[in-house]
């Protein structure tokens, strides 16, 4: 059974930043998709914008590129992407300047919906949407779609928030996290929220801890400028891990419906302690016989950018006081593996006596790769030999349990571009959102700059450093492993 696909209004879409790695690598693939999956019509148009100078027809022969790399399959599909290529425009423009707005004023149609992707660096935000405003293309059905990082820290943000609230109403304005878009993302709020099995459990008396791992293999080669200003902490922290927190801890919102799951979340974020000193651990990877060390790919031989984070926090409200979130996020580390973990408590007494050992619960919510559910629940090893316990894995991996073909999920831009069309906002950060998560994490980083501490070294390939191992092990816990 393919799935299901509602067709969108038809829309104008314009990129700004047409011509960047995130437009080649994400954006225009995840448009191709979906045109081919025949969710959105030929009257459709596409337009990129930057500074280039080149016509339409030079920047559709961009976009086939981009296309055979990075959408091969679909791409070699002679008629689809002919048809694709028909809805594309592109205008060069200037985004501090005058040049190119009349253009793309007449290029996009009032009385239908107009969406303007700033794929741009946050420098040019304000910018876009003044002149959004000043040519009139900010009326109507008109949204912007903004990329991370929204800021850098809570001041910025504000300002960028202020800036950006001049021109559009807070209801026009998307703020990506594409990890909101990851399936089982979405899924955790289907499985917390649509089943009564877990809800009751899920609180402070039946959950030991929970532990949340994003962890990638690469290093940060290509984007070491960006990534020496920003670390771990704001480029992962801050936004894509918050926003699993929230959706792992928050109440259930009345509906699922965007101010009140967004009203949710931030409670949450309101809700963190501040994090002491003790409850964080930086890390930095050293290189490999095949690989350069940090330092060598932000060619910044001095720096003292966390590439690892790993910390400790509390959740104070009635839910969540006494149950510890550990989370943790590094490159180059073993394997690209995140997951979710649930470790729900021992039982309250054991009726098999001590050689039963220690057994628990985990329900485990793989976000990549493999896709899908764990439960672990405890059974008696089969055979004679009295009552021995193990536990073994409820599995539900979305490829086995829906077949491959349903299991074979749009990527997050693609879902989420589309939501931008459909005009829905859920799976979007509001601005207080953001400035709620600027206000905790500004004082981790403040304390770091203050303390002048290096982040601690760690293998290529490891876990992170052993003082992140430690983080849980003083606690009588572990981390679990990173695989995928
Ligand atoms: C981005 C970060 O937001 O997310 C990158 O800037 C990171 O540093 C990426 O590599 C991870 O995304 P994903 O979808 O590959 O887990």
């Amino acid at each position: 059974m393919a799935s299901r696909v509602i067709p969108v209004d038809p829309f104008d879409l314009v990129i700004f930043g047409g011509t960047g790695d995130l437009a080649r690598r994400k954006i225009l693939p995840a448009l191709y998709r979906r045109f081919t999956a025949g969710q959105f019509a030929t009257d459709t148009r596409l337009i990129g914008a930057a500074r280039a100078e080149m016509d339409a027809r030079a920047y559709r022969a961009f976009v086939r590129e981009a296309l055979a790399e990075f959408a091969p399959e679909e791409a070699a599909r002679k008629k689809p992407l002919a048809a694709f290529l028909d809805l594309i425009d592109y205008v060069t423009l200037d985004a501090r300047g005058e040049a190119g707005w009349d253009a793309l004023a007449q290029k996009t149609r009032t009385g239908r919906i107009r969406a303007y992707y700033f794929s741009v660096g946050p420098s040019l935000f304000g910018d876009l949407a003044k002149r959004l405003h000043k040519h009139g293309l900010a009326e109507g059905d008109a949204r912007i779609v903004v990329e991370k990082p929204f800021g850098h820290d809570l001041e910025s943000a504000r300002a960028l928030n202020r800036t950006l609230a001049r021109h559009f109403d807070e209801g026009q304005i998307y703020r990506i996290d594409h990890y909101l878009g990851k399936e089982t993302v979405q899924n955790l709020m289907a499985i917390r929220f649509g089943n009564v099995l877990f809800e009751p459990l899920w609180n402070s008396q039946y959950v030991d801890h929970i532990q949340i791992t994003v962890a990638e293999s690469v290093g940060v080669g290509g984007r070491g400028e960006y990534y020496d200003r920003s670390g771990a902490m704001r480029d992962m922290v801050q936004n894509h891990l918050m926003q699993l927190l929230c959706l792992i801890a928050m109440e259930p919102p009345a509906k699922f419906d965007p101010d009140a799951v967004r009203d949710e979340k931030l409670k949450v974020i309101r809700a963190l302690d501040p994090v002491a000193p003790a409850n964080v651990v930086r890390g930095q990877y050293e290189g490999s016989e095949s690989q350069p060390d940090y330092r060598t790919q932000a060619e910044n031989p001095e720096s003292t950018t966390e590439s690892f984070v790993a910390l400790k926090l509390n959740v104070s409200n009635w839910r969540w006081a006494g149950t510890p979130f550990y989370l943790r996020t590094g490159k180059r580390l073993r394997e690209r593996a995140s997951e979710i973990a649930v470790v729900f408590k021992d039982a309250p007494h054991s009726i098999f006596g001590p050689e039963a050992g220690r057994h628990r619960n985990i329900l485990t919510i793989r976000l990549q790769p493999n896709e899908g559910i764990e439960l672990g629940v405890t059974i008696k090893e089969p055979g004679p030999g009295g009552m021995r316990l193990i536990d073994v894995p409820l599995d539900m991996t979305f490829a086995e349990a829906l077949g491959s073909e349903e299991a074979d999920f749009p990527d997050a831009y693609e879902r989420l571009i589309m939501d931008v069309i459909r005009g829905n906002q859920t799976l979007f950060m509001r601005g207080d959102e953001v400035e709620a998560a600027w206000a905790w994490t500004d004082p981790i980083i403040a304390e770091w700059q203050e303390a002048g501490t290096p982040p601690l070294p760690y293998a290529t390939g490891s876990s992170g450093p052993d003082d992140a191992l430690m983080l849980m092990h003083r606690d009588g816990r572990r981390w679990r492993e990173i695989r995928p």
